[in-house]
């Protein structure tokens, strides 16, 4: 990660440039649409080393709008196995943008077989070998997967944080203060100590992961061959062939773990860091039901990228930028609906749709610059179009 982690940082460069041009008009910037193209491009380069360019460029962006009605399709799959045989009958339905999805994905693949395998230290260069032996079946069914988990999730974290520091104008301030603190240059902001040490970005992080977790469908999963008949679960003995699974978005808003689950509060995170042993069994409880990338041989392999690909883009947007919700309606949008009588009646939560991972619109924001640290993104502003 940290031999990727120029190339990652020049994305992020982009999506600034983008927020910088922004202000220039005072135009109001929709971190959902943003935030995707920032981060498929990020997990395109990593994936194939290609640069799927689609924060300056919508020839791909038609990938991003297919893959919600794919990620729609699978979700529905997912919860209704029955459904699958329909799967033939669709895909036979011959559609323009089914013809487009698979051309900018075979162009991107033809791109990348085409230089040799080490040319990259991409995923391909790594999987090419056991794709080769036969330990795959299909090497770009394993990278088109890989895309699809690292592209979303990232950006909803980094929506959904922003969301509630619009909101929270206490939480805003203690988050610009301590990365505007830490660092004195905006190059000083990469992987590191000092990264590490803005623990109240850490919190942010953990409390927009808790409230919103990215991947919002229940992750079934069934007991082995040959464990036995059955197994026991809290008391209660469940069948093999039954599927069980826990849904994180309830498990992150148990009262009994998270206190005030529907509030954002970061100071839950310090806190747990702080406490001495008297108050150690109650955090603990509450740091084991914290479970974004969920646990076990299953777990979340981008974990470790996500924190670093999080905090880089909010440390770097905080340090040149001040923001806050674009006035009107448009401020409104990624909020609850206070007569909604669907659940989705709160205001102050950012609203997240499951599709197997999570769809979501705004926050629309207006930012303005900093001072003059802006200054060095400048001249690179006239190939933002
Ligand atoms: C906030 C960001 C992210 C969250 C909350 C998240 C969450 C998860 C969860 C809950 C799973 C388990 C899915 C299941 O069991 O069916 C998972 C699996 C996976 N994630 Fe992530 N993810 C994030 C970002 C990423 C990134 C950036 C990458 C790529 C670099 C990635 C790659 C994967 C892969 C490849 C798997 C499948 C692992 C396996 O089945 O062995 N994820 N993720």
């Amino acid at each position: 990660m940290s031999m990727f982690e120029p190339t990652m940082l020049e994305h992020i460069n982009t999506f600034l440039q983008l927020i910088l041009k922004s202000t220039h008009t005072s135009e109001p910037f929709d971190m959902s649409s943003h935030c995707q193209n920032l981060g498929f491009d990020i997990i395109g380069s990593l994936a194939v080393g290609q640069r799927l360019n689609l924060q300056l460029d919508d020839t791909n962006r038609i990938l991003l709008r297919l893959l919600i009605v794919a990620k729609y399709r699978v979700n529905m799959i997912m919860h209704l196995p029955p459904l699958r045989v329909f799967n033939p009958v669709l895909k036979m339905i011959p559609s323009r943008q089914a013809r487009d999805f698979t051309r900018i994905l075979a162009n991107i693949f033809t791109a990348r077989t085409a230089q040799s395998v080490d040319s990259q230290r991409d995923l391909y260069s790594f999987l090419q070998k056991p794709a080769s032996e036969g330990i795959f079946e299909n090497i770009w069914s394993e990278i088109v997967f890989f895309i699809t988990a690292g592209g979303t999730p990232p950006a909803t974290t980094v929506c959904a944080l922003f969301f509630y520091l619009s909101r929270n104008p206490e939480c805003y301030k203690l988050l610009t203060d301590e990365i505007r603190l830490a660092f004195s240059s905006a190059d000083e902001i990469t992987s590191g100590s000092q990264l590490s040490s803005c623990k109240y970005l850490r919190a942010c992080i953990n409390e927009s992961l808790r409230i919103n977790p990215p991947s919002l469908a229940t992750l079934w999963r069934e007991q082995l061959e040959g464990t036995g008949e059955f197994i026991t679960i809290d008391g209660h003995v469940v069948p093999r062939g039954t599927q069980v699974g826990v849904n994180i978005y309830a498990l992150h808003h148990n009262a009994e773990y998270f206190p005030e689950p529907f509030s954002f509060k970061p100071e839950r995170w310090l806190a747990l860091e702080q406490a001495g042993d008297s108050e150690s069994s109650n955090l603990s409880k509450m740091h084991n039901a914290f479970v974004p990338f969920i646990v076990g041989p299953r777990s979340c392999v981008g974990k470790t990228m996500v924190y670093q690909e999080v905090s880089l883009i909010i440390a770097k947007t905080l340090w040149y930028f001040d923001f806050e919700r674009c006035p009107g309606a448009l401020g409104k949008v990624g909020e609850g609906d206070a007569g909604n009588q669907n659940g989705r009646n709160r205001v102050g939560e950012f609203q997240l749709f499951d599709v197997f991972n999570s769809h979501h619109q705004g926050p629309i924001l207006v930012f303005t610059t900093r001072g003059d640290f802006h200054a060095d993104l400048e001249p690179h502003t006239q190939s933002v179009r």
